[in-house]
């Protein structure tokens, strides 16, 4: 298991290129098994381990891949037989859920592993079964598996939204169901994040009618009996930046950066973000596809709640959390998506920040000095959350189980250390070997 070693304190300066959007590759890469055709896919953040994972759920469910250079992947679909997801991959990655819909439409049946438990809370599928019930499936619980089955799904209005709100994968899997029904479906209450947009781009270039993406209300027009031998023709797609990956670059920025210039990003996707750090004084300059963040010592104080999109993003929460730690005051962030997403908050703590959490919301008295320390990651923007305190904490730090942060963000060693970071991955046998050295020379 890797581990990044951060010595603080050097400001970054420089600029930063943005991957392909890992959450807007994986429902497009489940969506290849609705073809028949090739399918071209470009700009894949190919060494995420969650891409990685799904090429691998992808193979065994009888798709050839072939990762190229700059992100290119070519998929073709060989054998439509297994319609079985195990649980050995599935519970590794949530978002393998997503083979539920395509399997259903191009294959008439799914067995897909129920992913389990999460470390940022409870992560139920109910709203993705409801879908596929409302299309006409029978969906059954059996052995740890979701079973489903449909001699021929029918379009209809499906209503999606939850307790907490809509369900992005939920969507985009009830979406790519659509396909293979026959008449048209309406979804309500549709989660409207840029990758539900992105699958909708992906299946418009696969020649499906999708309108409304990007509001609560979308519309597919089913191509009926996709499982007779009538997969999608296949085609290429680009998958667009990574926002997520360019907000925690534009906290990093104005945590520890001189003047760091995000490239090849969306800033339209980003306003919730621009919108708080203008209001906590950071500036930001906002060009067509870059962002421009000059660093500060401290912030404005701010209460702000995790919403879904186009609200300030749950999966940007712990990122923020360690530049509000800059803070001028008290600050008050509520997570209204993922309402135990705070793992990160102990082991920021570690640092010297005076952080509590008081049910769904995060405490955080700004200002306090942070310095460097050992802390465990326990989730994918947890971990982020650990590496942007540790670029400003004083001293050197040390983040364990960096195979979260492998999951979600393409060699962050690299991009830090080319903006100025001193930051190395180190394997648990190099570290071992260093403290040995250190021993061996008093
Ligand atoms: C997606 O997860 C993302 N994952 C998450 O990013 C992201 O945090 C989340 O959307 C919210 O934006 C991928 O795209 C792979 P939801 P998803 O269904 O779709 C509740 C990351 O770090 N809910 O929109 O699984 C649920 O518990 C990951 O990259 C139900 O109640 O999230 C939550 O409170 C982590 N019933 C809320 O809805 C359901 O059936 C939103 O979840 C489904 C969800």
């Amino acid at each position: 298991m890797d581990i990044f070693r951060i010595q603080g304190g050097n400001r970054l300066s420089g600029s930063v290129k943005i991957s392909g959007s890992k959450n807007g590759a994986l429902p497009v890469l489940f969506a290849s098994l609705l073809c028949d055709g090739p399918v071209e896919l470009r700009n894949v953040p190919t060494e995420l381990r969650d891409i990685k994972t799904t090429l691998k759920i992808l193979e065994t469910l009888g798709a050839r891949s072939e990762v190229g250079e700059y992100g290119s992947v070519n998929i073709q679909i060989q054998d439509v037989s297994s319609t079985c997801a195990d649980y050995e991959l599935v519970s590794a990655m949530r978002a393998s859920i997503c083979c539920l819909g395509p399997l259903l439409a191009r294959r008439g049946e799914a067995r897909v592993s129920l992913p389990g438990g999460c470390s940022i809370g409870d992560r139920p599928v109910e709203l993705h079964t409801r879908g596929m019930e409302a299309l006409g499936a029978e969906v059954s619980i059996e052995n740890g598996y979701v079973v489903a089955r449909a001699a021929q799904l029918k379009g209809s209005t499906v209503y999606l939204s939850g307790p907490m709100g809509s369900t992005v994968l939920g969507t985009q899997n009830v979406m790519m169901a659509a396909v293979g029904a026959e008449g048209e479906t309406v979804i309500e209450g549709a989660a409207c994040e840029p990758e539900v947009q992105a699958t909708a781009g992906f299946l418009r270039a696969m020649g499906v009618a999708v309108e409304g993406d990007g509001t609560p209300v979308i519309r597919i027009e089913g191509r009926g009996r996709l499982d007779q031998g009538g997969g999608l023709g296949g085609g290429s797609f680009g998958i667009p930046p990574d926002r997520i990956e360019t907000g925690t670059y534009l906290l990093a920025g104005a945590i520890a950066g001189d003047k760091v210039t995000i490239e090849g990003c969306n800033p339209s996707e980003n306003l919730a973000l621009l919108d708080l750090l203008n209001r906590i004084g950071v500036s930001v300059e906002v060009g067509t596809s870059t962002m421009t963040v000059q660093g500060v010592e401290s912030v404005a104080p701010v209460d702000i709640s995790m919403l879904p999109y186009p609200a300030f993003p749950t999966d940007l929460q712990g990122p923020l959390m360690a530049l509000l730690c800059l803070g001028r005051g008290v600050s008050i962030i509520t997570d209204k998506v993922f309402p135990d997403r705070f793992n990160h908050l102990s082991e920021l703590r570690r640092f010297g920040a005076r952080v509590r959490k008081e049910g769904p919301t995060a405490i955080i008295e700004g200002g306090a000095p942070l310095s460097g320390a050992k802390v465990m990651a326990s989730d994918l923007r947890a971990s982020a959350c650990l590496v942007l305190a540790g670029l400003v904490a004083d001293g050197m730090t040390e983040v364990y189980r960096i195979y979260h942060l492998d999951r979600g963000y393409e060699r962050m060693e690299e991009k830090l250390r080319k903006l100025g970071a001193e930051v190395e991955r180190l394997s648990e046998k190099e570290l071992e070997q260093d403290r040995e050295m250190e021993l061996a020379q008093g």
